[in-house]
């Protein structure tokens, strides 16, 4: 199904119709019941939607399988009979159609709805939990809605789902069970660990581990609670109180009982009066999506009042008075074709995939990263596989995991390099990533050439042609040997004549004056950018006093933990030769405007033992507060780059941010700024244009 784009899958005739719906029930008998991918959830919407579209053509043909007349999930029968059908859900996937719905409600139940309940739509299998006076007994799955499958024997193994109730209430709880994130890499780990192929992806896992009996471990799962309904022999007042509950009124007890609610999440369940509201609440859990420990799919939007939900009423596969408002996709499946192995900067060799190209959300995915090759090992992958690619926002997409079952048998192994791909070099297995034995030196010219970038040294004249010629003709060996070019040796270059071998020699010379900051950066600390390496050199104001600072002294620094700290400190041990050489070749080496805390290596050095020891304590118009650029530059500032801009608002004692939130204290909006603007009106942020920015900072202007 990987690379199908169109979003309805067309059928032509009967054949393909009954076809297409033999597909979509077993694609939904293994989504409900089996731990197993045949269709990825996009491919599965658009396939229905195929069917829905021929069936409006030809109602006469309708196949009473077909998944939109039925309960989906219907091929996995249970034995365990429900006493309320576990109804599955109808979807939009726009604003438009959710609007249209909400209209659809109004008109049955003859009025709008009086209140909505907007909740995460949870990526997990749906499960009823009786209690029997308070006490846990028995737990069912969904199964074809109207019967389900005991699996009381994961009792103990969910968290969320307390054995024994606050009260001795003798009631069902419906709710989702999932893998969180960190729950499904512990479980590939144990899996993997006892000859297991590993789950797809967080969905198959839970759904393969509920059912599973006899295992020689178990590995935790996640509930969480969105339904809390009467059982037959519930009190008849207790009841009747919880069929008149509001739905957001029955999560507030559900979670008194202790049963764990999306009210325990970023994303908790909320209520919103109008369509409008509720779509902005959509927006907020889609933008929230990508942070979220759990995977979700959707939103699900209900009527809150029971009244409501009661007039309204259920078809035989959904209730009338809920809705999912889907997110888009974002896990496909597709084939894994080719593993490269890349040299970075630091001489870190990363595999990365090569996949047939596949579109998510929007986008033609063909590389995603592999991390590591123990990473690859655990996991088993091969070439040719079938892998379940995740892509989330912005975030570089991932392999989840190979779909072990759709193997043919003809994937091959993948091949680990034995010497570095770049140089040639031995590669130093001994850290998980690995790395080029020569490393930073493996790809000087990578290396170089970031340190000459605008943001760093800003060399202008030193672009990547250059520089490879430099390295290959053997001139420059390290950083440090570009401060030590003579006009003879760049005269003596090919394409080098005398203007151009004038201009590079000033331009070097210029590097030669720049703040600390930037020298740090150009020497490529791994675990340290452009706004790390501001914050080390504004704290230390000197390259001596980083050098001197031990782990716990560099984790004064603002961003730098108990983690970071000690690989920055070994880095630069390892780069000692070389800052020695650049001090040597005339390297500016302090920051200007800082000072170094007072005492080296005490805990209170920075005076306010904060991020901006010397910073802090030289003031400046900016001090204590959080500044964000957005928009073009005007005026005096048109010509600065965002990080120059940075660079300002922390020379005048500031602290700059790329994000609007409460904390920020002053927005410079230029010239076609956009959402940035707006967010600081609606926080009450203060607005200031790039000119009145300008003045307010005029005297460290350069
Ligand atoms: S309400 C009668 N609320 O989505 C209403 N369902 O596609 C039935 N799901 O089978 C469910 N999060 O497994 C509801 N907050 C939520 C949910 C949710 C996930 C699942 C549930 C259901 C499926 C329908």
């Amino acid at each position: 199904m990987a690379g199908m784009t169109t979003p309805v899958a067309v059928i032509v005739d009967a054949a393909a119709y009954a076809q297409a719906v033999e597909d979509a029930v077993k694609a939904s008998a293994a989504y409900y019941a089996g731990g197993t991918s045949v269709l990825d959830d996009d491919a599965y919407d658009r396939l229905v939607r195929g069917i829905a579209a021929w069936e409006a053509e030809h109602p006469d043909q309708v196949l009473s399988d077909s998944p939109t007349g039925k309960v989906a999930g219907g091929a996995v029968e249970g034995d365990v009979p429900h006493t309320v059908a576990m109804l599955s859900l109808d979807n939009v996937f726009s604003p438009e159609e959710f609007t249209a719905w909400t209209a659809s409600l109004a008109r049955r139940i003859g009025h709008d709805a009086e209140r909505f309940s907007v909740e995460p739509k949870l990526d997990g299998l749906a499960i009823a939990a009786r209690y029997t006076d308070g006490r846990l007994t028995r737990l069912i799955t969904r199964g074809d809605g109207t019967a389900g499958e005991d699996v009381s024997h994961a009792i103990g193994t969910i968290e969320g789902l307390p054995q024994e109730l606050a009260e001795q209430l003798t009631v069902e709880v419906r709710g989702e069970v999932l893998m969180t994130t960190a729950q499904f890499e512990h479980a590939n780990e144990v899996r993997t660990a006892h000859g297991g192929q590993p789950f797809a992806n967080p969905r198959n896992a839970a759904a393969g581990t509920l059912r599973a009996k006899d295992r020689a471990y178990t590995v935790p799962m996640t509930f969480f609670g969105y339904g809390l309904i009467p059982r037959p022999d519930t009190d008849v007042a207790l009841a009747a109180r919880l069929r008149e509950c509001a739905h957001s009124d029955l999560m507030t007890r559900a979670s008194e009982l202790g049963v764990n609610t999306t009210g325990s999440t970023a994303v908790p369940g909320t209520t919103a009066e109008s369509a409008e509201q509720v779509l902005a609440r959509v927006q907020e859990i889609a933008a929230l999506r990508t942070q979220l420990p759990f995977g979700i799919d959707g939103i699900v939007i209900k009527a809150d009042l029971a009244g409501d939900q009661q007039a309204a009423g259920a078809g035989s596969r959904a209730p009338r008075w809920a809705i999912a408002y889907k997110l888009p996709a974002v896990e496909k499946i597709t084939r894994l074709l080719e593993v490269e192995w890349n040299v970075g900067r630091t001489g870190i060799i990363a595999p990365r995939a090569v996949l047939e190209p596949v579109e998510i959300d929007g986008s033609t995915i063909t590389y995603a990263t592999l991390h590591n090759p123990a990473d690859i090992t655990r996991r088993d992958l091969r070439l040719g596989d079938h892998v379940m690619v995740h892509r989330a926002g912005d975030v570089i997409p991932r392999i989840e995991a190979p779909v072990a079952h759709l193997r043919t048998g003809d994937e091959k192994p993948i091949d680990f390099p034995e010497v570095c791909p770049r140089c040639g070099a031995a590669i130093d297995t001994g850290e998980q990533r690995w790395r080029c034995e020569n490393g930073r030196n493996c790809h000087l010219v990578a290396s170089l050439s970031y340190a000459a970038g605008r943001d760093q040294l800003d060399i202008e004249g030193l672009g990547h042609t250059r520089v490879v010629q430099l390295v290959e003709s053997g001139l420059v060996a390290d950083l440090a040997d570009l401060f030590a070019l003579t006009r003879d040796q760049l005269l003596g270059l090919e394409r080098m004549g005398e203007t151009s071998t004038d201009n590079l020699l000033t331009a070097i010379d210029t590097a030669k004056g720049r703040p600390l900051s930037r020298v740090l950066c150009a020497l490529g600390v791994r675990g340290t950018g452009r706004s790390m390496s501001r914050r080390i050199a504004r704290y230390f104001a000197t390259m001596d006093t980083i050098r001197a600072a031990d782990a716990e002294t560099m984790q004064q620094v603002e961003g730098i933990g108990t983690e970071k700290a000690p690989s920055i400190v070994a880095e630069l041990t390892e780069l000692a030769p070389l800052i020695d050489k650049l001090a040597d070749a005339g390297v500016n080496m302090t920051e200007p405007g800082a000072t170094p805390p007072a005492t080296p290596g005490d805990a209170d050095g920075g005076a306010d033992g904060g991020a901006d020891g010397g910073a802090e304590t030289t003031g400046g118009p900016l001090a204590g507060m959080t500044v964000v650029v957005t928009g073009a530059m005007a005026g005096t500032l048109e010509k600065l780059s965002r990080n120059q801009m940075n660079e300002l608002i922390e020379r005048a004692g500031g602290r700059s941010s790329s994000s609007v939130s409460k904390k920020t204290s002053l927005v410079v909006a230029g010239e076609g700024a956009g959402s940035k603007r707006a967010k600081a009106e609606s926080l009450g942020v203060r607005l200031a244009t790039p000119d009145e920015f300008a003045a307010l900072i005029a005297d460290f202007l350069d």
